[in-house]
């Protein structure tokens, strides 16, 4: 049987991961000083976070070992164990969408309403035209602007008698290639926005993309086994069953869809990381759209299906994530990253993600309508105290294991046995 990354060391992990040298030198040296000067204003150091590998990925039929930038004990482990679960169904399978984003341009003190749409409609092939052809901060290899769509906001004011004044919106459609894009987007609508003044008599005042990014999803769905899910204490349907009582918990209730939809995003958000995209943005989108039938509700939905052999699990979201340009071409680890995965365009990645963001989900619901999470939590936990405590090596387990076995992980009592530890090698 070939070996697992947990049963080898750290610095043995990237060669049996089949990362070559350079890379390896790559992830060591990280994100450079020099680096982080440019990336942002008043840099002083950098802030190094572990990256973890979550194995028995395989997605669209293609084994994806992956990347994870974390902070939280289990999540990496839980992550690989859901896909293995999945992996006995077939792994999963994903889709996305051309990767469309929204760029908006915020339209006011229009005399008239129809007149000032009906000029932006006619003269929408032209704009087009020209932000994709002549206007030379606007063309790009990596993005098009496809479409123009106007949308009227009634504005509810404060004073009930003034007139509801009307914001007309320009929505500019992007198809944003292999970048997140929110760059080519914004220098789109600060471009276009003199035109629309004078198409429309009115004045613009915002310029800029919208992160409720829903014209770029990407889907998972994944068939779980019945029989993968049998524990010791519990046949794989009767746990079957509890999870899809905790997904339409979720479904119905926002206090339990906004713990159960964080747990969803402790996956994506440690790709989104690993792969240096902005996972404010990621966060964001989700967010809205979780919340678009007007009340926030789960990103998940697990069923058992009807000959009751497997369960069926699926998720669908916005996804703007890029692999060119911003800090995943700077960051010498998200481009390692990148290659480990194997993806070549921002909609493979953007596919991996949802992929990661359900499993992430299915180990936590697993776990909690199971044993629950803390035993597995507590003994990561441990290790930590007991690392915190000074721990190092074969230490580290042997602290762990005493503090679960006395019921007490705290720092105190780590120093303790790790003070008795010395003394008993002194002497
Ligand atoms: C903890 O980081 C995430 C969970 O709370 C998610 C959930 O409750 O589904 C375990």
């Amino acid at each position: 049987m070939s070996k697992k990354l947990r049963d080898v060391t750290i610095s043995e992990r990237p060669n049996l991961l089949g990362i070559n040298s350079t890379d390896q030198a790559a992830l060591q040296t990280g994100l450079s000083l020099d680096m982080a000067d440019h990336m942002i204003e008043n840099a002083i150091s950098t802030f190094a976070l572990p990256m973890g590998v979550a194995e028995n990925f395989v997605i669209n039929g293609r084994t994806v070992p992956i990347p994870m930038v974390v902070e939280e004990p289990s999540v990496v482990a839980a992550c690989g164990f859901a896909a293995k679960l999945v992996r006995g169904g077939g792994g999963f399978t994903a889709s996305s969408t051309e990767p469309i984003m929204i760029g908006q341009i915020q339209v006011l003190d229009l005399a008239d309403l129809a007149a000032a749409t009906a000029n932006i409609q006619q003269a929408s092939p032209h704009l087009l035209n020209w932000l994709n052809t002549q206007n030379p901060s606007t063309i790009s290899k990596h993005a098009k602007a496809i479409d123009l769509e106007i949308r009227h906001i009634p504005i509810h004011t404060a004073q009930p008698s003034a007139p509801t004044p009307q914001f007309l919106i320009v929505h500019v459609l992007y198809h944003c290639g292999d970048a997140m894009g929110a760059n080519l987007i914004n220098t789109a609508c600060e471009a276009l926005a003199p035109k629309i003044e004078q198409l429309t008599g009115g004045r613009v005042n915002l310029r800029i993309l919208s992160n409720l990014n829903d014209r770029r999803m990407a889907s998972a769905t994944c068939n779980v086994p019945i029989t993968a899910l049998t524990t010791l204490q519990m046949d794989g349907l009767t746990l079957a069953h509890r999870i899809v009582e905790a997904s339409l918990f979720a479904e119905n209730d926002p206090y339990r869809a906004t713990t159960h939809n964080k747990g969803v995003m402790n996956g994506i958000d440690a790709v989104v990381l690993a792969t240096g995209n902005d996972w404010r943005a990621v966060e964001a989108a989700a967010h809205a759209y979780a919340a678009r039938n007007g009340q926030y509700a789960s990103m998940t939905r697990w069923r058992i299906s009807a000959d009751q052999t497997v369960l069926h699990g699926e998720i669908n979201l916005p996804m703007a994530v890029g692999i060119v340009g911003g800090a995943t071409r700077v960051h010498p680890s998200a481009q390692v990253a990148l290659r480990l995965m194997g993806v070549h365009t921002a909609r493979e990645l953007a596919e991996v993600i949802v992929c990661v963001g359900l499993a992430q989900n299915l180990a936590a619901i697993r776990a909690l309508a199971a044993e629950g999470i803390q035993r597995g939590h507590m003994s990561l936990h441990a290790r930590q105290v007991a690392i915190a405590a000074g721990a190092s090596g074969a230490n580290i387990d042997r602290i762990a294991e005493q503090l679960i076995a006395e019921k007490q992980v705290r720092l105190e009592r780590a120093q303790t046995l790790l003070a008795n530890l010395a003394f008993k090698m002194q002497n």
